[in-house]
């Protein structure tokens, strides 16, 4: 099965502070360093890794060329990965020594997505094959219509969540990946008990993984729920942990393995993931997950 994932590349500007920067503070980094980075592009990297068929579709400009070649390193089909006359979408990324990460990102090359760049790439791609999106590109809405009169499946990371999300059809949606704060955004509960519950309401056709971070993740649909565990780790930095767990659990996903191992399969490469520096740098090989 074929997972197309039109989705951000981003040049991630690293810096290590012993506090994230306060308003009016000029703060010295302890260590800087560029990765690889980007939803989009990390999500591709961790559905190759696991093993999963991935195309690529979006923009990048000529300084991510190098991010280009990244994916395809790892068996990412790049044909539909245009090199514009635009820079590349870049992020600056603050970690503080608990590991937790404060983000900016500019979109350069991802907001330059047309409409027509979205019908062309999914239009020769066979009903039935899963279409991944995060909310890092322009024109999403887009995306909702071509793979709509493509019958292609929909799976929305909503990450990170904008105002535009809830003018979005997502009733389409096959399998929700979210947050806490992205799931109160759309349902306005606090409580993932109530947060699953509203969804099941307002999306009754489809599935929702809320993850928790430490408090592990929870799938559910009408037919089942589940709940996985957060694997312990010593915590590094935790970017990119989120687009892991997604990359895992959707590579399985697609090939039709029980939800529970698909939760379990997600959460070990998420705790591989967050024991790393970087973001797609720190996402493990299939072989290291199965170890665990
Ligand atoms: O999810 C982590 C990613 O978010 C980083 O790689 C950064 O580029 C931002 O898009």
């Amino acid at each position: 099965m074929r997972i197309t994932n039109i989705g951000s590349c981003c040049i991630d500007h690293v810096y290590s502070v012993p506090h994230f920067v306060m308003p009016g503070e000029t703060l010295t980094s302890t260590s800087y360093a560029i990765h690889p980075g980007g939803k989009g592009l990390n999500q591709s990297l961790a559905l190759a890794k696991a093993g999963a068929e991935v195309h690529h579709a979006g923009m990048i400009g000529q300084d991510g060329v190098w991010l280009k070649e990244r994916l395809e390193k790892f068996g990412v089909n790049t044909q539909c990965l245009a090199v514009i006359n635009a820079p590349t979408g870049h992020a600056s990324i603050q970690i503080n020594p608990e590991g937790e990460n404060a983000i900016v990102i500019t979109g350069g090359a991802n907001r330059q997505i047309e409409a027509g760049d979205i019908q062309g790439w999914l239009a020769h791609i066979e009903p039935d094959n899963y279409v991944l999106i995060q909310n890092e590109i322009s024109n999403l809405d887009a995306v909702f219509e071509a793979s709509a009169a493509a019958k292609q499946r929909l799976i929305f990371n909503t990450a990170p969540m904008g105002s535009n999300v809830m003018d979005l059809p997502l009733e389409q949606v096959e399998l929700f990946i979210l947050n806490e704060i992205e799931a109160h955004a759309i349902t306005g509960e606090n409580d993932p008990k109530h947060i699953l519950a509203a969804m099941i309401e307002l999306y009754p056709a489809a599935s929702t993984i809320l993850t928790l971070g430490a408090a592990g993740a929870i799938f559910k649909n009408r037919q089942e729920e589940l709940h996985q565990s957060a694997i312990e780790a010593e915590v590094i930095d935790t970017t990119g942990a989120g687009d892991t767990f997604t990359g895992f659990f959707l590579a399985h996903y697609a090939n039709k393995r029980p939800i529970a191992e698909c939760l379990s399969m997600a959460a070990k490469a998420a705790s591989i993931c967050v024991a790393r520096p970087g973001a797609a740098t720190s996402i493990p090989d299939l072989s290291e997950v199965m170890k665990l």
